[in-house]
Order: structure tokens, then sequence, then C-alpha cells
């Protein structure tokens, strides 16, 4: 069992703090709020939270749970220490750091005069970038050690729920952490060791960008069922249904599938049942905003990809891919097709290889493709041999991934300028030759 402080007693830190009495630890709470300490000295919770009045009650009595103001004390007397303190908007939008930031002080402060080792463990959200810009020199400064070496240092996002967050304690939906050394990658794996989730170790600047990518998912999840249920009522329709009746679908509407970064949607579908569904709230006046956002997003996405490959001074540019997905020849609305069309329009000189449009082009040589009316030459821009491709083009701009790419992909990268779109292979990542879209 470890010995445990946790700065910063409010939602987050008291069920923490608790929790980890109740499962053994011994845990000191520091805060610089005296009520909120006196409080949970005298064994009562200083929020209110279901469950929370007993086990803070049950770990006081027992001397598992102290609480204190005096942060030197907190950092001699434990191993670790769980920071929580608040960190709400700035006027501008962006993280308030105030409270991280003299909390770290005050535990450099501590440890400058600590001989052991002692790991620092921030779970407050904060934006990506903040442990190693923030948090870090901060606690460095203020000590005169050396983070990683003389102290250890972790990131391990909190994701607990308030009126259920004691069962969210026992029973996380995710855990993701980041450390900076072994001692405190060690603390965090064995603290969670017993917890019916999968770990998952990062770095540090991922571990804060998932915490952040949660809650704005969350966010976007409630807008959009509110926006469909606003478009629902107008309509005489109950929004309540069509929602249950949509999440129901965990194969298609609730599958993971559609949330891997990468380029813009197209076919012959979403886009225009998206404007379709924006058109009748229109209508009846009912705001889209994230329907609008959605197609906005979209082309925006396309923008960018054309950014990356005229950010090379090129002019020959090999596409793999022009349908709006691998496996079929249909190129209505396909970004690709759009992406090609800018690249021209741009004076880039643009080849596909595409095996679904080039059966396509095969059966009915006369066809302008599949539904495509933005690129007119395309069947003179096809290239059947996928090497011959690579081999002419000052930049590959891989759009649809065919089982054959893929080594291709790793070697072409070696030499030539590739943009990837889609991701041919996981262990790739953005360097000087080779740029991901969102990796
Ligand atoms: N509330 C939630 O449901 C929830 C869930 C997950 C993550 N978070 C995140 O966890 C963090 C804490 O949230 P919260 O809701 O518990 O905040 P809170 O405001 O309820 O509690 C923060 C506590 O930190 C204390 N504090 C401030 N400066 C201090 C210092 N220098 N030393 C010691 N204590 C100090 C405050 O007095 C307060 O008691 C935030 O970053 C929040 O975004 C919150």
């Amino acid at each position: 069992m470890a010995r445990i402080s946790v700065f910063g007693i409010g939602y987050v830190g008291v069920v923490s703090a608790a929790c980890l009495a109740r499962d053994g630890h011994d845990v000191i709470a520091v805060d610089v709020d005296q009520h909120k300490v006196d409080t949970l000295g005298a064994g009562r919770a200083p929020i209110v939270e279901k469950g929370l009045d007993e086990l803070v009650a049950d770990t006081v009595a027992s001397g598992k749970l102290t609480a204190t103001t005096d942060a030197d004390a907190a950092i001699r007397d434990t191993d670790a220490s769980f920071v929580c303190v608040g960190t709400p908007s700035d006027p501008d939008g962006s993280v308030g750091l105030g409270h991280v930031v003299s909390v770290c002080e005050s535990i450099g402060r501590a440890l400058a005069g600590k001989s052991g080792f002692h790991s620092v463990v921030m779970r407050s959200t904060i934006v990506p970038g903040t442990m190693e810009e923030v948090c870090i020199p901060t606690i460095e400064t203020a000590s005169g050690k050396r983070a990683g070496r003389d102290f250890g240092v972790g990131y391990f996002p909190e994701f607990l729920r308030e009126s259920t967050a004691i069962e969210d304690y026992a029973n996380p939906g995710l855990i993701v952490f980041g450390a900076l050394d072994r001692e405190t990658e060690d603390f965090l794996t064995e603290i969670n060791r017993d917890l019916p989730c999968e770990m998952n170790k990062v770095d540090l600047r991922t571990a804060e960008m998932v915490k952040y990518t949660s809650n704005s998912w969350r966010a976007m999840k409630i807008s959009f069922a509110n926006e469909i249920g606003n478009i629902a009522k107008a309509n005489e329709l109950d929004g309540q249904v069509v929602m249950r009746i949509l999440c129901s679908d965990e194969k298609v509407a609730m599958s993971p599938a559609f949330l891997r970064p990468g380029f813009a949607f197209g076919g012959s579908c979403l886009p225009k049942d998206v404007r379709a569904l924006r058109h009748v709230a229109r209508t009846k006046q009912v705001p889209t905003p994230l329907l609008d956002a959605v197609l906005d997003g979209n082309t925006a996405q396309i923008g960018r990809a054309e950014d990356m490959v005229n950010s090379a001074a090129t002019k020959s540019v090999g596409m793999i891919g022009v349908s709006f997905k691998s496996g079929t020849d249909d190129l209505r609305e396909s970004p690709l097709a759009d992406l090609a069309a800018r690249l021209i329009e741009r004076g880039q000189d643009v080849h596909v290889y595409d095996p679904y449009v080039a059966e396509a082009f095969e059966m009915d040589p006369e066809a302008v493709g599949r539904g495509n009316d933005v690129v007119p030459d395309l069947s003179a821009r096809m290239e059947s041999d996928i090497d011959t491709l690579i081999d002419t083009s000052d930049v590959i701009v891989v759009g649809n991934a065919y089982p054959e790419i893929a080594p291709r992909i790793r070697d072409a990268a070696e030499r030539v300028r590739v943009v990837d779109l889609t991701r041919v292979d996981p262990g790739m990542v953005s360097g000087d030759t080779y740029q991901g879209i969102c990796w």
C-alpha cells in the first residue's frame, strides 16, 4: 500500500482521496481552503456526492484519511501526490492555470527539502503540453531538482462523473496515463492494477489530449442529439424515439469506424443527406449550427489536404485512389476527385491509380466515370501500374488503401514526399518526407 497526498479536495480530489484510503492507502488530503480541510478532518464530506459521507466518515475514523493545509508535511510524509486542483476557463477561453501553477510551486518548494524520491501526478484537466511547458518547469524551478531523475512526474486524467463518482472510481470507462519515469509508471500501474479496465500507457501530451477529446466528444454528442431533437419536434416527431433507435445500431451508427481521423466524407449518401436534413430544418426555421459545421468541416478537410500537397514545390502528383472509398468505383461526391480537381486547377500534373475506377473505365471506356463531374479527363489520367505512378510523381497522395500499396508507400516515403490521407500503415508517423493528415 502506498502513502499518497491528494492536493485539492474538491469534487475530484475528495472522491479520489476517500477511495484510495478505502482501498488501504494512507492518504493525506491537502487544500488551501481551511474550511474544507476542517470539514474533512472532522470526518464529513466537503461536497455532496452519493456514498461519500459514509466513505469519508469511515476512512477518517480508521486513520487512513487525514486532511491538512500543510503542503510541506504532506509531501514529506507521502511517496506520491495526486494533484486535483481546479482549472477553470480564463476569460479568453484558455485553460486557467493559476491553481495549477500555485500548487506546483508549493509542491516544488516541499520537494526541495525532501531527500527521498517522490512522484507528482497531475489529475487536473490541462491542455496538451501543459505538463511539459508549465508544470514540470515550475516544479523544477521551485525545487531546484530535475524531473524524471530527482522526482517523478505523471499525468493521469480523471474521468469520473459527479453523482456516480464513487462507482466510476471502481469501474472506470477509460484509464490513460503518461509518466516521465519508471517509478511513476510502476506506481500508476499498481494503483490501477485491480480495476476492470484496460490501462493505456502513453506520453504525457497524448494523455492530456485524450481527456479533452473525451469531454468534447461527449459535449458534441449532446449538441447533436439536441439538434436532431429540435428538427424532429418541428416536424411533429419525437426526437428521443429517433435517437434511441439510432443508438441501437452498433454496427454502423455507433461504430468506432467513423471515428478514425483522416480524410473527408463523400459518396452518394452522406453529403446529400446532410444537406437535405439541413434543408428540412430550414423550412421550419430550426437552426442547424452543427449540421452546418459538419459540411463546412468536410470542405475544410479537402482544403487541408490540398494545402499539404501544395506546400511542396511539386508539379507531378500521383494520387492513390479517387473513388469515394476503397472497394468501389463510385465517384459521386468523392472528396478525392474534388481534391484532384483542385490540384489540377492549381497547375499540378495529376495522375491516378485506382483499380476499381480503372475497371469501370475498362467496362465502359466512354464513361467519364461513375458520377465524376469534376475531373472530365480522368480516364487519360489513370495509371494502371502503381510502381510507375510512384516513380513518376514528385508527391504521392494516398487517398484509399489497397492491399498492395503498404510496402510500396513505406519504400516510397524514403525518397519522395508522401501525403497520407488514410494511413496505410499504422506504424508510419509524420516526418521529413512522409506526412499523415491527422497524425
Ligand atoms: N468535477 C468533475 O466532475 C471532474 C471530472 C474529471 C476531471 N475534472 C477536473 O479535475 C480538476 C478538479 O476539478 P474539481 O471539480 O474537483 O474542482 P474544485 O474546484 O471542486 O476543487 C479544486 C480544489 O482545489 C483546491 N486548491 C486550489 N488551489 C490549491 C492549492 N494551491 N493547493 C491545494 N489545493 C488547492 C481548491 O480549494 C478546491 O478545493 C479540474 O481540472 C477539472 O476540470 C473534474
